[in-house]
């Protein structure tokens, strides 16, 4: 053959035949802003690892909701950060706990916005396991994790906390623990509180990552002993991946997540492929310190370089996607 039949070419050649041919849109209406609420602080105060991300004092925190939500940005998950923690993470099921406390003012602020709420007890475990822990049977063998956290004894601590969250005004809850048999708890004990319309988006598939290290910083969570491979996936693992989400299907799940998102494009489609649940990713925190890093050192672009991962993670599957990047996204996109 001397010419190219098919010009691949022909339809690239201005951005509105582009536009015209994009197979994935991103909006500011897929997207998820997280907000750090801090008990007992005044006013903002900079996370280190997250360029551009503050802790919130609960004033602050219904400022930054409004300001999200005035971008065209539909929701919202909030993190506490208690004054005090404790070995059963108390402050997580306290019905004036920081988290309960920010979702009746955001609410109140702005019924229309979405409060999503995570749900777990890292952030409120003096020992920043996601569950209370049990010591290990006899001596701890070499290669054993030297703590364990008890499965049955958290699941009932997350059911008290997801009911109290959906008291609050949480329109959706999300568990993000790793613990066996969470979203069935979970789902029981909300609809036994006459709270059966409260949906569950299930952190399904979360990977133990490296990515977690800036928001253990922002939330001060870094187990004190041990790591949280325990619970959390062992990123090699695909099958399994898939395996936790049907489970979580099961146990009644309305929303799938992936965590993090980047470096798991992959488990992204087939939990897509496997499922016909709206598919959530959460571009983490670890995923947002590199790109503002590189940006910073002036490696690479950061609006074009934020789009394009966004767009990928849209494009491997993601219906949602939970992004520290959101507002600056939102704007960008407008
Ligand atoms: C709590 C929780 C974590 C994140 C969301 N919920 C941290 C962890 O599991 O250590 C991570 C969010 C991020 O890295 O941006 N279980
Ligand atoms: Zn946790």
């Amino acid at each position: 053959m001397a010419f190219p039949t098919t010009r691949m070419r022909r339809l690239r050649t201005t951005h509105q035949l582009r536009g015209l041919v994009r197979e994935t849109r991103l909006t500011a209406s897929d997207l998820v802003y997280p907000l750090f609420v801090a008990e007992g602080l005044e006013g903002r105060e900079p996370i280190w690892t997250m360029p551009g991300i503050d802790r919130l004092s609960l004033a602050e925190s219904v400022v930054e909701a409004g300001a999200a939500a005035a971008l065209g940005i539909p929701a919202v998950i909030l993190f506490g950060i208690p004054a005090q923690k404790d070995g059963a993470g108390s402050g997580a099921y306290d019905d004036d706990g920081i988290v309960q406390l920010a979702t009746r003012a955001i609410k109140r602020a702005h019924p229309e916005l979405i409060v999503i709420t995570d749900l777990c007890l890292c952030e409120y475990t003096d020992h920043g396991h996601c569950g209370v822990l049990r010591a290990p049977a006899g001596d701890a063998r070499e290669g054993e994790p030297p703590v364990t956290v008890d499965n049955d004894a958290t699941l009932e601590l997350l059911a008290r906390t997801a009911v109290s969250q959906a008291r609050a005004g949480a329109d959706i809850v999300a568990p993000s623990d790793m613990m066996d048999g969470r979203i069935g708890a979970i789902r029981e004990a909300l609809d036994e509180a006459d709270l059966s319309d409260t949906p569950i988006l299930a952190y399904s598939s979360k990977f133990a990552s490296a990515c977690y290290g800036p928001f253990r910083a922002a939330a001060d969570s870094a187990p004190a002993v041990g790591d949280r491979r325990g619970y959390q996936m062992d990123p090699a693992n695909g099958a399994e991946a898939v395996r936790e989400s049907l489970l979580d299907v099961e146990e009644g799940a309305d929303l799938l997540m992936v965590k993090p998102a980047l470096p798991y494009l992959d488990i992204i489609r087939r939990v897509k492929d496997a499922t016909r649940l709206p598919l959530v990713a959460y571009n983490t925190g670890g995923e947002y310190a590199m790109l503002k890093a590189a940006a910073a050192a002036g490696y690479m672009d950061e609006r074009s370089a934020v789009l394009e991962a966004l767009t990928g993670i849209r494009r491997a599957g993601a219906d949602i996607i939970i992004t520290y990047h959101a507002k600056d996204a939102a704007q960008w996109l407008t």
